[in-house]
């Protein structure tokens, strides 16, 4: 494990060690993650978010849209330190938990409370290059919150797993009115872990309000 965490995390493995160990320990007193992951930390959370990094250009601006325990946004964040990060969390309890990890491990990340879809929040968050989600909501609706928060030509990196292709033959009506383009599966993390990690990559064009070719 020592080896695959310094391939993912290079000199950031200590600070993914120490969230590792601020997930299994108070993570799990305080109900953000379940005490059966923690047997399963590495490859289903950490490395599973952090195997993104590949598909993430240099000194991108990325939200991590219900961030929750800090996926895969801390992750991100710890690996790649040239990306400006902002995670995304509604929930108080998981403000305040992102807050302290963020000051515990000292990264350079910001964290905001409120929902993708508020007219404040895209305001206040809008032009991104990347936008994040993990076990957030299905793509129709990702897409309706997330494409609002990229700038023209940002894309929407939506780790989705087995489900990937069905939920973009399902909900791509959704994902045109928002302005959503060349939908693609990638599978990210091939080094790293046994499973990779299944991404929806969708690039926000200019809304139109009317269906586009997929291509
Ligand atoms: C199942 S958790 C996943 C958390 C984390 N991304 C992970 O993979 O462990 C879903 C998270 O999305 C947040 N969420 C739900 N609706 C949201 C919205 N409209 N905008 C931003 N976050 C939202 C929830 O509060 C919750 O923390």
């Amino acid at each position: 494990m020592t080896e695959v965490v310094s391939k993912a995390f290079g000199a950031g493995s200590d600070r993914a060690t120490r969230f590792a160990e601020l997930l299994a320990v108070h993570g799990v007193e305080r109900g953000l993650i379940g005490p059966r992951e923690v047997d399963r930390l590495w490859d289903r959370h950490l490395l599973n978010s952090v195997a993104i990094a590949e598909c993430v250009p240099e000194g991108a601006s990325i939200v991590d849209v219900g961030s929750g325990a800090g996926l895969p946004g801390i992750p991100l964040a710890i690996a790649r330190p040239d990306l400006k990060v902002v995670l995304l969390e509604p929930m108080a309890r998981r403000v305040a938990w992102l807050e302290e990890v963020v000051a515990k491990l000292d990264l350079n990340v910001t964290v905001v409370r409120g929902r993708a879809e508020e007219k404040p929040i895209r305001q206040q968050l809008a032009n991104r290059d990347v936008v994040t989600a993990r076990a957030v909501a299905p793509l129709g609706k990702l897409a309706g919150w997330c494409l609002p928060l990229l700038k023209t030509g940002g894309r929407l990196i939506a780790l989705k797993g087995s489900s990937a292709a069905e939920e973009i033959e399902r909900d791509w009506d959704e994902i045109a009115r928002f302005g959503g383009v060349d939908p693609e599966v990638q599978t990210c993390g091939r080094e790293l872990l046994a499973e990779p990690t299944t991404v929806v990559v969708v690039r926000r064009a200019e809304p139109t309000g009317r269906n586009r070719k997929r291509r």
